[in-house]
């Protein structure tokens, strides 16, 4: 097959999913300006920006080392989000992220960012401080916070939580754009028969389709990883660990090279470590396609990928504002 139908093959077959999946920062000008003419030589030349350095050397500047102890949750939240966003944040505590206690169970959410960089860095570090005074739930680590440094940002999350939260049964990654029903989340966990162990679940894709169209956002070189697929892995928009496994992961991803699509990354060392992600008891609990809104179809799920925070907070506000019965 020629490279120029394998590309369109891949595009076909990726391209419809993939099109619902993300609504990331834009490539810069230049991938988009790069024609499949690019050369091998030229992919080897540029291909060290598919690597993520992760020196495993990054200090959190805003902490809350103690809240696991103090507060004992059964269920340790964490929303990556950018550091200027407190929109999202706001829309998060007002929502789902409110209510703290769900029977005997104890959840905490918090946020996770990096640096901020651009002409306003110290007033709006300066508001970070501020706002974590007033909440008490930002994490913030000394990376540069970009769309590029996501993989960094999921294992500075699993530092933290392999350092501070070990007496935690599991820890859910959470996208900002999601809709997070944790009463139904923490029934999954809690009708498995123990806590689990090697446990990672959520919308579990099998056989994703590894990008060589460089112009697409998740382009990439077969040099930096050549197999057509990636191992399987639950896609980044919600995922759930048990507390063992932050550690496991820390470890085995010594010997697995960062690559900048962090949940595709974290499939790769979970498979590194012999670990196969659990698909929850109906894969349709974990939703990424964007479904026409039902408020007794919705209120039932677990995560749902929205658009944007305000129709997150509209969705979330009448599936448990209403006391209609579903
Ligand atoms: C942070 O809080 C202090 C004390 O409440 C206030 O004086 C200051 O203006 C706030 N800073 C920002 C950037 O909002
Ligand atoms: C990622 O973070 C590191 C550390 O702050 C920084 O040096 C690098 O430029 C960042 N990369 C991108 C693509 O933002």
């Amino acid at each position: 097959m020629s490279l120029k139908k394998g590309l369109l093959l891949c595009l076909l077959v990726s391209g419809t999913s993939l099109l619902l999946y993300f609504t990331y920062i834009p490539l810069t000008k230049k991938w988009l300006e790069r024609t499949e003419e690019a050369t091998k030589e030229h992919f080897q030349e540029v291909s060290g920006i598919y690597y993520v350095a992760y020196p495993r050397k990054y200090e959190f500047i805003i902490d809350q080392p103690d809240i696991c102890e103090q507060q004992k949750p059964y269920l340790v939240a964490i929303v990556p989000v950018p550091p200027g966003d407190v929109d999202a944040r706001n829309g998060i505590r007002n929502t789902w992220g409110k209510q703290k206690v769900f029977g005997d169970k104890v959840v905490l959410v918090l946020f996770l960012i990096g640096l901020h960089s651009g002409n306003d860095e110290e007033i709006l570090q300066e508001k970070l401080r501020n706002e974590s005074q007033q909440y008490k739930d930002l994490l913030q680590s000394n990376f540069q916070d970009s769309y590029r440094n996501l993989t960094i940002k999921t294992m500075v999350m699993l530092e933290w939580l392999s350092k501070n939260c070990q007496q935690a049964s599991y820890a859910v990654k959470v996208d900002a754009d999601v809709l997070l029903n944790m009463n139904n989340l923490i029934n999954m966990l809690v009708s498995l028969n123990s806590v689990q162990h090697n446990y990672m679940t959520g919308l579990v894709w099998d056989n994703s389709i590894v990008i060589r169209d460089p112009s697409n956002r998740f382009f990439l070189p077969y040099d930096v990883f050549s197999r057509d697929t990636f191992p399987p892995y639950p896609l980044g928009m919600c995922y759930v660990i048990s507390m063992d496994l932050p550690q496991k992961i820390l470890q085995g991803a010594r010997e697995v090279k960062p690559i900048y699509i962090e949940d595709a990354y974290l499939g790769m060392c979970l498979e590194h470590l012999g670990i196969v992600p659990t698909k929850p008891p109906n894969i349709e609990l974990f939703v990424v396609r964007l479904l026409k809104y039902n408020r007794c179809y919705y209120s039932k799920l677990i995560a749902i990928l929205t658009e944007n925070t305000n129709q997150m907070t509209s969705y979330w506000t009448d599936i448990y504002s209403s006391s209609q019965p579903c």
